[in-house]
């Protein structure tokens, strides 16, 4: 499997097309997987994917007892705080859904210091995969989700941080955002996040062309820095989509 750092675009009605499409694709990566591996993302764009997954007809779709949650990075506070990624996941479906609780892959934000939360998620994630090295030809995750911050992150790799060239952790402690909520974060890696079948960008909302048109231009933001080992593909609402 080579990777792919060129992204396929799909531009999309509005929202809605987006979260659709997002559930089809990630039910279109489980299907025929005896055990499935999901890497899901934080921020409002994967809110309607999320929904939708806990609703009729997605939620009988979605083999639940075969497919394990993970999440790309999560804020440094407890799952019950607003700003918990984790948190959000579950209130949005996974608590609506029969998802079995080992299935539920959360970091652990209750850790003494980020860093320690990024080492135990490691051994979590190295577990899961049987290995302590990633082979390109044997993803750890059949979907990854992604979104992008207005300065070009993604999941908690900031503009100009030293995490963005990492390339033998699996998971790394942030301990400083560099855009609001101004909490500690822990985040995967690039070479973590692209050990997948499909890495997904959802880019719902209009505030995001700005961004998006620079990402596309190839300026060197995080965003672009993003690769897979299997597809990448952006997709976007035609709110977002940069002028063609
Ligand atoms: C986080 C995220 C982050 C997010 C983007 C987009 O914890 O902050 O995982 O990388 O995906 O900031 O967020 P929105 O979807 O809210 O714009």
């Amino acid at each position: 499997m080579t990777a792919q750092a060129k992204p396929d675009l799909i531009v999309v009605d509005d929202a809605q097309a987006l979260a659709e499409t997002a559930a089809r694709r990630l039910i279109d990566r489980l299907s025929g997987k005896p055990r499935a591996a999901v890497c899901l993302t934080g921020g409002s764009s994967p809110e309607g994917l999320y929904r939708l997954l806990g609703e009729e007809p997605w939620r009988s779709a979605v083999p639940w007892d075969r497919v394990h949650w993970f999440i790309g990075d999560d804020r440094f506070v407890p799952e019950t705080d607003p700003l918990s990624n984790m948190g959000a996941a579950r209130r949005h479906f996974l608590k609506r859904v029969p998802a079995p609780r080992q299935n539920i892959h959360p970091i652990a934000t209750d850790a003494n210091y980020p860093e320690g939360a990024a080492r135990l998620y490691e051994d979590e994630l190295q577990q899961f995969y049987g290995a302590k090295e990633l082979d390109a030809a044997r993803p750890l995750f059949d979907l990854v989700l992604m979104g992008l911050g207005s300065d070009g992150h993604t999941a908690s790799l900031f503009p100009n941080s030293a995490a963005l060239e990492e390339k033998a952790r699996w998971v790394l402690g942030v301990a400083k955002a560099g855009m609001e909520p101004f909490v500690p974060r822990v985040t995967l890696t690039f070479p973590t996040l692209a050990s997948t079948h499909e890495m997904l960008f959802l880019i719902d909302s209009a505030d995001k062309r700005e961004i998006l048109g620079r990402v596309l231009a190839r300026e060197d933001l995080p965003a672009r820095r993003a690769y897979s080992n299997g597809e990448l593909v952006w997709l976007v609402a035609r709110a977002a989509a940069p002028e063609e």
